[in-house]
């Protein structure tokens, strides 16, 4: 099976360069504040997809075990690195066009600043959707090409893609600009509710942001959020949609003490189980080998 390309954070000072350095303390403030408002209270097992350095992991609390996935190994280590090892905390080594996971294992996921890197959305949230059970929440958030900075550029000439047309717009290789209908649909399409939308990061301004205490701007970015709802103009959408509306049905989704192993299908046939030989997974479908290497289930290739 070909996929899209994946944008590669293998190596990536991510975390360091763009959070923790990065001046952005107001947008994560105004993204937790967003999560809180979305999240349910409680739930069994939660899917992170484009899990990276863990920024976000500790905010979803409610959940009683988190699977952390990721394309890069280097963004999983830094999340081990910062949540330690323990049975809350599984970490997968993934590409989401090719989810290493059984159907309807999971009732929630989210998936925040990893939309934007997929050349294939409907494609990356058909394999979202597959592994979410009936009733399951999924918190998608998505850059938003109709953002107020996009319109009045568009307006004054300064920029050649219109802002307004459904299709995504690749600013920059493989860093897509998503329109918010066109997400919606997808979403619907794909048998998702959408339940409620928060837009997010309204004072992503130079100016504003070295002016004010990021913790001000987050809170009036918090009173603004909710107005997501009627329209959708800010550089970040926040999304949670469910698949039906009913809650999630607990006893289709495997309790704690059922082995992780029994999570996982092969990326490469889609067999299940998988069998464990210690330092790898063995795949009797088709005899491929994915390996388990410092705490990090990796099915991004086969061993042979
Ligand atoms: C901008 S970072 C966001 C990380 C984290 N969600 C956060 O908000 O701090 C995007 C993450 O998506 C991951 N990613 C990109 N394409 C992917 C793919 N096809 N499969 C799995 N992960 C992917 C990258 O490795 C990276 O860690």
């Amino acid at each position: 099976m070909t996929t899209p390309p994946v944008c590669d954070y293998e190596g990536s000072d991510y975390q360091t360069s763009f959070w923790d350095q990065g001046g952005r303390q107001y947008e994560d403030r105004a993204e937790a504040i967003a999560l809180k408002q979305l999240l349910p209270a409680r739930g069994r097992l939660l899917l992170e997809l484009g899990a990276g350095a863990g920024r976000n992991t500790s905010r979803y609390a409610g959940y009683e075990r988190i699977v952390l996935l990721d394309y890069s190994r280097t963004q999983l280590q830094q999340a081990r690195a910062r949540l330690g090892d323990s049975s809350r905390y599984v970490y997968v080594a993934a590409d989401i066009y090719k989810i290493p996971l059984v159907d309807e294992l999971f009732d929630g996921a989210t998936m925040i600043r990893t939309l934007h890197h997929m050349a294939d959305a409907l494609g990356a949230l058909t394999q979202v959707r597959r592994v979410l059970s009936p009733g399951a929440i999924f918190i998608l958030e998505y850059a938003n090409k109709l953002n107020v900075k996009a319109i009045l550029r568009y307006w004054l000439g300064k920029q050649s893609w219109s802002p307004f047309s459904l299709e995504p717009v690749e600013f920059a290789a493989l860093n897509f600009d998503f329109h918010p209908r066109a997400t919606k649909q997808w979403l619907e399409k794909l048998g998702f509710h959408v339940e409620k939308t928060l837009t997010v990061s309204h004072f992503r301004i130079g100016f504003l942001k070295r002016r004010l205490p990021a913790g001000l701007l987050a809170a009036l970015d918090g009173l603004l959020q909710p107005s997501g709802a009627l329209f959708q103009l800010s550089p970040s959408v926040f999304v949670r949609a469910s698949l039906g509306n009913t809650p999630p049905n607990k006893s289709t989704i495997p309790p704690l003490d059922v082995n992780v192993l029994d999570y996982f299908r092969c990326p490469a046939c889609g067999d299940h189980p998988l069998q464990n030989r210690n330092e790898y997974l063995l795949c009797t479908g088709c005899g491929k080998k994915w390996a388990v290497r410092d705490g990090i289930y990796d099915f991004r290739e086969a061993l042979e």
